[in-house]
């Protein structure tokens, strides 16, 4: 073979790849971890490490040269999108025919861009989606690890109850219990101490400074903060950053041989590197893992891949909507940017919906709530790989989204009736549009537990080669996923150290 070896690469940096690092450092295994984004530690020139999103700069996105925020259009709240120079920024839109996809870039990958919040899905559903595994064990032991380890934790509800900063949720709680729908507080790995301290005016705000989606300068405690610092503090793992796996081929010893390109934060190319190892874990993402495989399918480098590689994706049944309250109804010019609230509806079989109460940050009054509804759509897309221009292309289309913006308006609908409000249309690009169908936070699937992979993540067809990440999960989960992701992965890393790994 040929090439720096390692005995074990670990592909990204998000929640599936900070668990394998964290396990395999553990076991002392030792691990390289290779992440296509940045370390995100160094304060620019303002003092700060991330930009915030009211007026975004070149950290806020990756390699754009205009800012390509959710709610884009709402111009006249200066949530405006800014021009930019390319940069190796920390949120990326991956912009596919029909569907865009926000994904974090950086060490700790979505966690650095995420609302942070941490929901363990019902047990009945979690069964109907992943049936071959043992939802006992789940929930008796590797939930409750993902959770402690991520430090989740819940908000005061006393405090909750009585500040300014969450009236939008309590606001949205209460419309929802005129057309008789029940709420839900929802944990966050947010440090809700630190979040009362902003409050009270005596440390600097984040969450409440309108900082979420661009990377939170304080009280998120992100990846970095929880799975990736303890992987490091085994001295077993090493991340490098601006280094992105570009393909995978199998050498004759078993050995797994990766092509890296490591570039500059300006993108420019510094290197191309060749790395091998014995056990590689694809934790790239939903969108990333696949395509790692999809390309060395189809350039023939790992030719016994499987059909199945890129089938079984869906985004979680996302949907944003926002509805426009009375005047006398204001939803506060002071909002947390971290979600606290749920609408929880998952029960109505007709049309299941769990809707995140969203803040809407923008400084100023604007009367409207926001929401981010994950439904239950059967719809899934595939990803293709196109060989001219070297990447995956996700086949989905708008239409395969109508039973989700369906569910969506079912249950929006009961809730303005109550309250004889609206939606807004203005909110989700140039038309008048009330549900965005066309972008998702929420990832999953392209290469499904128990299809592309053993019950394990065991890619089929090859040995040593395992995806982590929430390629894993079939397209839906029924509640934000990371706390799934983090989750299955416990379990997956924890049987493959003790049969794949410690054995060898
Ligand atoms: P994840 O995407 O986290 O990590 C993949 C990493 O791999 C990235 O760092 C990427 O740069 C890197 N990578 C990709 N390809 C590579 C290559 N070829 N070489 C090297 N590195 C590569 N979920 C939730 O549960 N609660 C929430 O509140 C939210 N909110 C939310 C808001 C926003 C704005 C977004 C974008 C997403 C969320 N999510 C969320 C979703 C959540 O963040 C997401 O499900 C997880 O981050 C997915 O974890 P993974 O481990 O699958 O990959």
């Amino acid at each position: 073979g040929s090439g720096t070896f390692v005995p074990a690469v670990v592909v990204g940096t998000g929640y599936g790849a900070a668990v394998s690092a964290l396990r395999l450092g553990e076991a002392g295994v030792p691990t390289l971890m290779l992440e296509m984004g940045q370390l995100w530690n160094q304060p620019g020139p303002d003092g700060n490490v991330f930009s915030g999103m009211l007026k975004p700069d070149k950290r806020s996105s990756w390699f754009k040269t205009r800012t390509e925020a959710p709610l884009g259009s709402f111009l006249w709240l200066d949530l405006a999108n800014r021009d930019i120079d390319p940069y190796a920024g920390v949120l990326d839109r991956v912009n596919f025919d029909q569907m865009s996809v926000y994904v974090g870039r950086g060490v700790g990958g979505g966690s650095l861009v995420n609302g942070g919040m941490a929901v363990t899905p019902r047990r009945s559903y979690f069964e109907e989606v992943l049936p071959q595994v043992d939802a006992a064990e789940m929930y008796a032991k590797y939930f409750p690890r993902a959770n402690s380890t991520l430090r989740v934790g819940n908000i005061d509800k006393d405090w909750f109850e009585q500040t300014e900063w969450y009236k939008f949720a309590r606001v949205s709680r209460e419309q929802a219990a005129k057309a008789g729908l029940g709420t839900t507080f929802v944990p966050n790995v947010y440090d809700w101490d630190y979040m009362r301290r902003e409050a009270d005016g005596t440390v600097p705000k984040s969450g409440l400074a309108a900082e979420v989606i661009y990377g939170n300068n304080h009280g998120k405690v992100s990846l970095d903060k929880s799975y990736l610092a303890a992987a490091l503090g085994t001295g077993k793992v090493t991340i490098e950053t601006l280094h992105q796996v570009k393909a995978i081929r199998q050498q004759k010893d078993g050995t797994y041989l990766l092509t890296v390109e490591q570039k500059d934060a300006d993108g420019k190319l510094l290197a191309t590197k060749e790395i091998s190892c014995r056990h590689l874990f694809l934790g790239a993402g939903s969108l990333g893992s696949t395509e790692l495989l999809l390309r060395a399918r189809d350039t023939g480098t790992l030719p016994n891949l499987s059909s199945e590689i890129g089938g079984g994706w869906g985004p979680n049944g996302n949907i944003m909507t926002a509805r426009a309250n009375h005047m006398w109804n204001p939803t506060g010019t002071k909002q947390s940017s971290i979600p606290a609230l749920g609408i929880d509806d998952w029960d109505n079989k007709d049309a299941p919906v769990f809707a995140e109460i969203a803040p809407m940050p923008a400084g100023v009054e604007t009367w409207v709530s926001l929401y981010l509804a994950i439904t239950k759509n059967p719809e899934r897309g595939t990803f293709v790989y196109n060989a001219a221009k070297d990447r995956a292309d996700l086949r989905w289309t708008r239409e395969q989204n109508a039973p989700a913006v369906a569910a969506a308006k079912s249950l929006f609908d009961r809730i303005n009736k109550a309250n004889t409000t609206m939606y807004r249309y203005d909110l989700f690009g140039k038309q008048l549009k009330a549900f965005a169908d066309d972008f998702c936070y929420h990832p999953l699937g392209g290469c499904v537990l128990g299809k592309a992979t053993d019950n394990y993540g065991r890619v089929a067809g090859y040995k040593n080669l395992y995806v982590t990440d929430g390629a894993l999960i079939p397209g839906s989960i029924g509640v934000n996923p990371f706390v799934t992701i983090t989750a299955l992965a416990e379990r997956n890393v924890e049987r493959i150290i003790k049969q794949d790994v410690t054995a060898s």
